[in-house]
């Protein structure tokens, strides 16, 4: 600190002005992009979640719309026919709502699944990912949502999760033993999937994916932006400052510094000039009043001398 203090002593005004100015603005800078960095973080956040939140929603309505009016319409044309219906089921509405949504270009990388461990539609087989937010949901009942981030290639997902339970008896009589199914269901879909689950057990999770890295890139390109801006207007200031202090600090000083430097080697023809009646005016004033009295002092003894001299 002293040495410092030390270092500071030789430098002059408007370095260690400068000094002073960049380092607040360093730590301007640097609090603000904390700052900014947090707040458009979480708003960023917040976005992506209120998307996915709405969407999770509505599919869960899609899902209950099927049980409740679809299915009940169309359950009896599953123990006649030979064709399977798929439109019965609350999954499959869901996922094929879900793809209309996706066929528009904007939603392409929105994603919706079912993922489940022993699906009865391959499509819905849950990854490894998701296999792991299922077994979350296995071992903790109480756990109603899972949320967060995950890296796909090409882009970063934000997802919400929710756990998806054999609520009912009916389920088990397409979800537990083959022989007990539709047989259009075992020529559609196979008997070695999407059997043996068990009343009560948590089969899958209903996941939604949003994109977030575009949500984050706009928040990250505003926080360069603000912090571009800041920086532009905190420079304008150093600069304006430093212009400020030559015009009115350092050029008058070493003008006054040139006539000093003459009047100390007996030239006293200069004169300190200052208009302003600011602290260096005063200054002035004073100098030129010490150059005075400094002239009738050199007279005087001028004249002595020169009395001796006769
Ligand atoms: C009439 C037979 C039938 C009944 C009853 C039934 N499901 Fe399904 N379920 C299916 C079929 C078939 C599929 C595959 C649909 C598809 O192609 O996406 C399926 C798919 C699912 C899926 C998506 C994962 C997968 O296996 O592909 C879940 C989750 C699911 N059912 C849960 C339930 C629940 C919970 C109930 C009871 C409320 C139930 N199902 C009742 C036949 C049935």
């Amino acid at each position: 600190m002293l040495s410092f203090l030390k270092i500071a002593e030789k430098l002059n005004l408007g370095t260690k002005l400068n000094l002073v100015l960049i380092s607040i603005f360093l730590m301007v800078i640097l609090s603000s992009g904390i700052f900014l960095s947090i707040i458009l973080g979480k708003s960023a956040e917040d976005v992506v979640n209120q998307k996915a939140f709405l969407l999770i929603e509505t599919m869960s309505s899609v899902r209950d719309y099927t049980s409740n009016q679809i299915n009940p319409e169309l359950a009896p044309r599953l123990e006649t026919e030979d064709q399977f219906l798929p439109q019965t089921i609350p999954a499959y509405s869901a996922r094929e709502v879900f793809e209309g949504l996706r066929s528009k270009p904007e939603y392409q990388d929105f994603f919706y699944k079912e993922a489940t461990l022993n699906p009865t539609n391959l499509r819905d087989k849950a990854d490894e990912f998701e296999t792991k937010i299922v077994e979350n949901f296995r071992k903790q009942p109480s756990l109603k949502q899972i949320t967060g981030f995950r890296s796909l290639p090409g882009s970063d997902i934000y997802y919400i999760a929710r756990p998806l339970a054999v609520t009912k008896e009916s389920c088990l009589r397409c979800h537990s033993a083959p022989a007990l199914a539709p047989r259009s269901q075992i020529a559609t879909y196979g008997d070695k999937n999407g059997f043996g689950w068990q009343l009560n057990e948590i089969i899958a999770a209903q996941i939604i994916s949003v994109p977030a890295s575009t949500v984050f890139n706009a928040a990250r390109q505003l926080q360069f932006l603000v912090i571009g801006v800041l920086s532009f207007f905190l420079l304008l200031t150093v600069f304006l400052i430093n212009l400020f202090l030559k015009k009115t600090v350092t050029n008058h000083l070493k003008k006054m510094s040139q006539v000093a430097q003459r009047v100390s080697t007996g030239d006293l023809s200069g004169e300190f000039k200052h208009s302003a009646q600011d602290e260096i005016g005063i200054l002035a004033a004073s100098l030129n009043r010490m150059k005075v009295s400094l002239e009738i002092a050199m007279n005087m003894l001028d004249s002595e001398s020169d009395s001796e001299k006769i």
